[in-house]
């Protein structure tokens, strides 16, 4: 199913999704009925407590995961009427995911993790932009080193070029600055800043840090299983005073 047209503009539609996990006998109930969008080139950040669905809610979006109910909409394409192979290949070539413990190979090196989006996909790597996504986040000089020589910080920044390389038109990105000092997270959220403006690319961004969710079109929050449209912030309220002050009324 295609976006119609008048919502074009949109590069994701989440609506009314519901998520539980089963865990013994009491089932875990994360995404309760959540919604929201995303448009072509914006920013969004969402915030909320450790635990509450943030990265569930990313790997949806991302077809890592299904929903129990309630659709998806990604790049035109409604995941629910994809199969498994469908959805990855979709993934591969116009969404790129940011994940919050990395999820480098750990037999592979520095180039060779960030090659990956050409490799899985059996194309030719375009070594120009792969040298170039490693420049941006100051690790061409790790390149020949394995995931396990590496900081966990340097780790984030691999991850983020491996993300980068193919232009993706989604970004998912889960706190990207969760594991680098103050001053190299200000660098990755210019960055990720930048790359959006280049490509026209769109960001979903996870964050803990008022300072980073500042730097988005609208903050959404995450709470009980919910995103409230009412508590968002957007445009000029997109302030880090008005985010700490969101974060004290919803108790997060
Ligand atoms: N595979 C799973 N099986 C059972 N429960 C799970 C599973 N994955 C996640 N959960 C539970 O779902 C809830 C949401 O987890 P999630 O990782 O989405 O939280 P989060 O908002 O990203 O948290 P954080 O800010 O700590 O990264 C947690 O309570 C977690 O324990
Ligand atoms: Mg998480």
């Amino acid at each position: 199913m295609v976006f119609e047209s008048a919502v074009s503009d949109l590069v994701a539609k989440v609506e009314q999704v519901h998520k539980s996990y089963a865990l013994g006998t009491s089932p875990v109930h994360v995404l309760q009925g959540l919604s929201l969008s995303i448009a072509r080139s914006e920013l969004v950040a969402v915030m909320g407590p450790s635990g509450v669905g943030k990265s569930t809610l990313l790997n949806c979006i991302a077809g890592l995961d299904v929903p129990d109910r309630g659709r998806i909409d990604v790049l035109g394409r409604d995941l629910a009427t994809m199969d498994d192979e469908a959805r990855t290949m979709e993934r591969r070539h116009r969404i790129g995911i940011i994940y919050q413990f990395f999820n480098l190979v750990p037999n592979l090196d520095v180039e060779e993790n960030v090659m990956l989006p050409y490799l899985i996909d059996g194309v030719t790597p375009d070594m120009d932009a792969v040298g170039r996504c490693l420049e941006r986040v100051g690790m061409q000089h790790r390149k020949d080193h394995l995931p396990a020589q590496l900081s966990g910080g340097e780790m984030q920044l691999v991850s983020i070029a491996r993300a980068i390389v193919r232009k993706p038109e989604l970004i998912l990105a889960d706190e990207p600055t969760g594991n680098v000092n103050v001053a190299t997270g200000k660098k990755i959220m210019q960055l990720l800043r930048d790359v959006l403006h280049e490509s026209r690319s769109a960001m979903l961004l996870v964050t803990h840090n008022p300072e980073d969710a500042a730097r988005a079109d609208r903050v959404l929050f995450l709470k009980d299983g919910l995103i409230d449209d009412g508590d968002a912030l957007a445009g000029e309220a997109v302030t880090v005073g008005n985010i700490h002050a969101r974060l004290q009324e919803l108790g997060i």
